[in-house]
């Protein structure tokens, strides 16, 4: 019998941005046993997927062409693999797709039981799905490379977060401030009265000197650094983090590990901390609880539906997104 169709997003080489996506139809995956499929809500987009294009992971992804890309989904579970135990056709979830094979901009998409998480009706759909890697990220560098606890029961720390209008960055200073943080964050003058508005405690326009030099203005060394912006050296960091202070790069570039590598040979204590998203179902189920409490906020850039998926493939290579592009079924 013949298999069912769906509309999908899809390359078949490296490069071409926007233009390289092409709208095809294509077979209806089937769920592995361990597997859920689900009919997409809403999609966000990543760097990642852009920079997987790019062939900026090659070898290693995408793992053969043609690539569906889109790591980050929310839709409605229509059917099951026979392991599944947590959900069933008609559950609202949302999940995070294995980056290796991909599929996230098409009708439908299947995703690991183990990645997926129950959606609550409070929160949307477009909301949701900004979480998952951006959302992830932010988290783990917070708390698990930063060392921050998330309820306020640690001592005070002072946090640095460039690229704070970011996907990644406007979660991270959210996150921040549930701890017991003082926070320092980077971002455009337009949205310096944004990031304000999300907790920052002091805000630096990236495009000034003092911006430049992530001076803090009330004097503070930084005792963690969210690093979300790229191409900032380790010389610039380093006289602005307190003795032991880290820098937590989520893109971290052979310029900035050999210099703190350099450095190292002074016998500091400063560190240079690269962060690899490891994503987990329980850290995103407590991202989803912090919405619904209304603790957390995704800020949405820009909306667009799939049919026009290429464009919201634009604005973020275009690299000026204010919080989350959202591509909607
Ligand atoms: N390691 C991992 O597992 C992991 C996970 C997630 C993301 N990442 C990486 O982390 C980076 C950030 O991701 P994202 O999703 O947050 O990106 P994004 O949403 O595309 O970030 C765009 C924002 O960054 C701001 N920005 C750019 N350069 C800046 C600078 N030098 N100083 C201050 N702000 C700056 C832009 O502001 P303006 O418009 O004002 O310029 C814009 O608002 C990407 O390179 C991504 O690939 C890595």
């Amino acid at each position: 019998m013949a298999k069912k169709l769906m509309h999908a997003l899809q390359y078949s080489g490296y490069g071409g941005g926007p233009s390289g996506l092409k709208h095809v139809e294509v077979p209806v995956p089937t769920p592995n046993k361990d597997e859920v499929l689900l009919k997409l809500e809403a999609a966000s987009l990543n760097p990642f997927d852009w920079k997987v294009q790019k062939g900026m992971l090659w070898p290693l992804l995408p793992r053969k062409f043609p690539h569906i890309p889109g790591t980050d989904v929310a839709g409605e579970v229509v059917q099951v693999g026979p392991d599944v135990k947590n959900f069933k056709a008609g559950d609202k979830v949302v999940a995070i797709v294995n980056p290796l094979s991909g599929g996230g901009l098409a009708e439908l998409t299947v995703t690991k039981e183990s990645l997926t998480v129950a959606r609550p009706p409070e929160v949307s759909a477009a909301t949701a799905v900004g979480l998952p890697v951006a959302g992830l990220t932010a988290h783990q560098a917070l708390f698990q490379s930063a060392g921050i606890k998330l309820d306020g029961s640690c001592q005070q720390s002072n946090i640095l977060i460039t690229a704070a209008s970011g996907g990644v960055g406007h979660y991270a200073v959210q996150l921040a401030k549930l701890g017991n943080t003082h926070v320092t964050a980077t971002c455009g003058s337009r949205n310096i009265e944004f990031i304000k508005s999300l907790g920052a405690d002091e805000v630096l326009d990236y495009k000034t000197p003092e911006g430049a030099a992530l001076k803090s203005p009330s004097g503070r060394k930084y005792d963690a650094v969210i690093h979300c912006a790229t191409g900032i050296p380790w010389s610039t960091f380093e006289p602005n983090l307190s003795a032991s202070g880290k820098v937590i790069d989520i893109t971290p570039g052979i310029k900035a590990v050999m210099s703190f590598a350099v450095g190292k040979l002074t016998f500091s204590k400063k560190q240079l901390v690269p962060l690899l998203l490891a994503p987990k179902a329980e850290n995103l189920d407590y991202l989803i609880k912090l919405v619904r409490e209304g603790k957390l906020k995704t800020v949405i850039d820009s909306k667009y539906p799939l049919t026009k998926a290429e464009e919201a493939w634009t604005k973020s290579i275009d690299g000026h997104a204010t919080g989350k592009i959202i591509v909607e079924a």
